[in-house]
């Protein structure tokens, strides 16, 4: 009856998750902020016209988290659904081949179905509204078999900053048995899987000041500090010829994997030239000694993603800048923490900086990692839902991203997440042109009851 419910509405599920991806609902740029509410609303009308209960947009110092519920009984299990509304920029705007905000379906090497493309369609409007439709299905077919809790957040691509508050002032409102989160992916459309880990971030800014002014790179140049020059060199430094981070103690609490674990980990289906073909690379690049799916999986980073200073406009200028800036990105891993490596970053950039700079570091926001069990009953529905779906057993893999919050239900709300994703790393989720397969939707609308079935059969 629920895929007969969702044969019967493929079309309308669609028009509806192309509406919400018509709203630029961008976390990182305050100018967005009514959009924001404009999609929470959406899916707080949603919620309701579906059958969920005590339904409302919950205000925050940032943007609206949707939360909603249906209690069937008070005796039966409780999932808690976590997704988020909110998108990443979608600059630079000119290598996308139809508008971000446009959603159109195209087919692509791996989706020949089509996918539809659009700022958001993977991640994570795509993945969460799919939750609300697979709610519906339940709804209708009277096949709801455990109760439900919905927090649609509006801030995860900007660090949840809100959201732990919110989940410490509503613990008895989030109480459940499992969080389950779809907005990760899988290996591939026939080869199904579930992250059983996350990794953490710490995410820094800094600024070098030479002068105290831009000055005539050939009156001054040569005997006065560049900040471009020295900054470069700086971060240059933070990796040594083995792709080892120099900050000292950054390794101190890594949590080796033993042998049979990493083993196990690359057992999962990597196939390198395709990886290469893929990205247009010659080859790879990490630390020495380590598989490209541990040096994702299971290893920190150090990764500059912006820098910027000095003359950038057309043609030359000869100027030796006053500042330079950059964006500094760690990914950690058990047992790294967050704030603890944040301070060793800053103490090692302090001290790395020559006398004839000034260095300020900015910490922005940051998340712990996480691993999540495999052998629990939740883990063991969603094994089971995917293969019913997929007709495979989905293989554990370690997802290289990060989701700040679900640290935080572990540590707080006691609660363990489930990271039943459907997305494909190369639907380009914050790059241009992202896109999310017609499949991938409907296969998660499809899926996700099956998880609550299996889930309430304790
Ligand atoms: N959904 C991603 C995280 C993700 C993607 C995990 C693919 C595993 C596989 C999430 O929206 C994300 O992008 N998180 C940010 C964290 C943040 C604090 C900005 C990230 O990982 O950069
Ligand atoms: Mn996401
Ligand atoms: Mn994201």
């Amino acid at each position: 009856m629920p895929n007969q419910y969702l044969e019967q509405n493929k079309q309308r599920f669609l028009d509806e998750l192309f509406e919400l991806l018509r709203i630029p609902s961008i976390s990182a740029d305050s100018a967005y902020h009514n959009d924001t509410i404009s999609a929470a609303t959406y899916i707080k009308n949603k919620l309701i016209s579906a059958g969920a209960d005590n339904v409302e947009l919950c205000h925050t110092q940032g943007n609206p988290i949707v939360y909603g519920e249906k209690i069937i009984d008070p005796q039966l299990p409780t999932v808690l659904v976590y997704g988020h509304y909110d998108v990443q920029p979608a600059v630079p705007l000119e290598l996308w081949e139809t508008p971000p905000f446009e959603p159109t379906i195209r087919k692509t090497a791996v989706h020949p179905n089509g996918a539809i493309f659009a700022r958001g369609a993977c991640d994570d409007k795509g993945q969460a509204y799919a939750h609300v439709k697979a709610f519906e299905i339940m709804m209708a077919t009277n096949t709801l078999p455990c109760n439900v809790k919905f927090m649609i957040e509006g801030e995860e691509e900007v660090g949840s900053t809100n959201l732990g508050p919110f989940c410490i002032a509503n613990k008895e409102r989030l109480k459940a048995d499992v969080v389950l989160i779809s907005d990760t992916s899988i290996i591939a459309n026939d080869t199904p899987s579930i992250d059983c880990g996350l990794r953490g971030l710490s995410y820094v800014e800094v600024e070098v000041t030479g002068p105290n002014r831009d000055l005539h790179s050939g009156v001054y140049g040569g005997a006065v500090a560049n900040p471009i020059n020295i900054l470069a060199k700086m971060i240059a430094s933070m990796h040594d010829e083995n792709n080892h981070i120099t900050i000292p103690g950054f390794y101190d609490k890594v949590l080796d994997l033993t042998i049979q674990e990493r083993a196990e980990l690359n057992k999962a289906p990597f196939d390198i030239e395709d990886y290469k073909k893929d990205l247009d690379i010659k080859d790879v690049w990490g630390e020495t000694g380590y598989t490209v799916l541990e040096r994702t999986g299971i290893r920190p980073t150090l990764d500059c993603n912006g820098i910027w200073g000095g003359y950038i406009g057309e043609g030359a200028k000869t100027v030796l800048p006053s500042k330079a800036f950059a964006k500094i990105s760690m990914r950690l891993v058990p047992n790294q923490v967050s704030h603890d490596i944040t301070e060793l970053f800053q103490k090692h950039f302090e001290s790395i900086a020559p006398a004839g700079v000034k260095v300020l570091v900015k910490p922005h926001h940051g998340g712990e990692p996480v691993v999540t069990p495999i052998d629990s009953h939740a883990y063991l529905s969603a094994e089971k839902a995917m293969e019913k779906t997929y007709g495979k057993k989905p293989i554990p893999t370690r997802g290289g991203g990060s989701i700040p919050i679900v640290a935080l239900f572990e540590r707080e709300l006691g609660l363990k997440s489930v990271l039943m994703g459907f997305g494909l790393d190369s639907d380009a989720l914050h790059s241009p042109n992202e896109h999310y397969g017609l499949e991938n939707y409907y296969k998660g609308i499809e899926t996700i009851p099956y998880f609550f079935s299996f889930f309430a059969q304790k």
